[in-house]
């Protein structure tokens, strides 16, 4: 008997067999069987190798073609019984497997992780990269290398939760960070220009805790630099961002601020939600609201990170991420967002 006629005869009895296995004790008997060691399919595979190089090639596809068949038959059976089994003992014990489940109640992204991931978007879109950092942070970072050493009035206005007390000092202190600047300094210390990257997370300040702080919120931060970049390229970009976050209509206003570690420094404001610029309780009668610091990478920096800053500049920019949900749905309250509330939750 030629191999493929074996091949064809086992194929012909493992059908007739496999028709008559009514159970899961039948179909491992099959199993064992034609698809086992001792099975005569797994004899002819291995007498392949007596063959010429020729009959290995056909002899031994079919072979194996047969193998798979089987196997998939055999999964087929097994899930023809057990649909079966489920269906007769369902109605024996009159359950009707028809009727829908009972629903589960799914969660959702805080709207603090909802706005940060469409911020993030916006950013990639323009060709920045996501990248974090760490939330405890040296003295270093979060100041010293900022421009902003011990003694400088710019440390009183971010009140900082300290790890290690302040006596240590030269750099060498923890805190919480409270602005995610630092991740400026260590982006540029690891990677030479072209740098764009945008930084989300949490940051901490020593605060009273009432309608507009928490001692824990979020910041996005945002660095470019490359040859060439100017205060035009930041203008460009922040407005850009302002357009698809707040829509094209909000106007924009940009006027000079004072930051460290910026040269010149930034300010931009939206004009505010509610009054459309007239002048109302929200934005303290000015028709304008504050959403972030920005500014040209102060030389001093680039220097210290080992960048000319006759080479080479950079803009920066630093936002709140909790105001711009609150600035966008007219939020009132950032405790809003801590509270826990699920009726304030579920709204996003
Ligand atoms: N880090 C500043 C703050 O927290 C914001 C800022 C970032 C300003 C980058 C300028 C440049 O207020």
């Amino acid at each position: 008997m030629s191999i493929s006629q074996k091949l064809e005869e086992i194929r012909k009895a493992a059908t007739t067999e496999l028709e008559a296995a009514g159970d899961a004790k039948k179909l491992e008997e099959w199993r064992i069987r034609y698809l086992g060691k001792k099975s005569r399919l797994n004899e002819v595979l291995r007498s392949l190798s007596r063959l010429s190089l020729d009959e290995k090639k056909t002899v031994g596809a079919a072979a194996n073609r047969l193998k798979v068949e089987l196997e998939e038959w055999l999964g087929q059976k097994e899930r023809a019984v057990r649909r079966d089994r489920m269906e007769a003992s369902a109605a024996e014990k009159g359950i009707d497997i028809s009727l829908p489940g009972r629903p589960f109640p799914a969660g959702r992204l805080h709207p603090v992780t909802q706005v940060y991931r469409e911020i993030d978007a916006i950013f990639t879109s323009m060709g920045f990269e996501v990248v974090e950092g760490p939330e405890v942070e040296w003295d270093y970072y979060n100041f010293e290398a900022l421009n902003i050493p011990a003694e400088h009035p710019a440390r009183d206005t971010m009140a900082t939760l300290w790890i290690d007390s302040e006596e240590k000092d030269n750099g060498k202190t923890r805190l919480l960070r409270t602005h995610t600047s630092p991740m400026q300094v260590r982006v540029m210390e690891q990677k030479s220009p072209p740098v764009r990257i945008v930084v989300p997370g949490k940051v901490y300040r020593y605060e009273a805790t009432d309608a507009t702080h928490i001692p824990m919120f979020h910041q996005l931060e945002g660095l470019a630099v490359d040859k060439g970049i100017t205060l035009a390229d930041l203008k460009g970009t922040l407005y850009e961002f302002a357009c698809r976050f707040f829509g094209k209509d909000r106007r924009v206003r940009f006027r000079c601020d004072y930051f460290p570690f910026v040269e010149p420094g930034v300010e931009m404001a939206i004009e505010c939600a509610v009054c459309k610029g007239d002048g109302c309780r929200l934005c303290g009668n000015s028709g304008w609201i504050e959403i972030l610091g920005a500014g040209m990478v102060h030389p001093r920096i680039l220097e210290r990170v080992g960048i000319d800053p006759e080479v080479y500049t950079g803009f920066a920019f630093g936002m709140g991420i909790e105001r711009m949900p609150m600035l966008r749905y007219g939020i009132d309250d950032i405790r809003l967002f801590y509270g826990s509330d699920l009726r304030f939750l579920r709204q996003f």
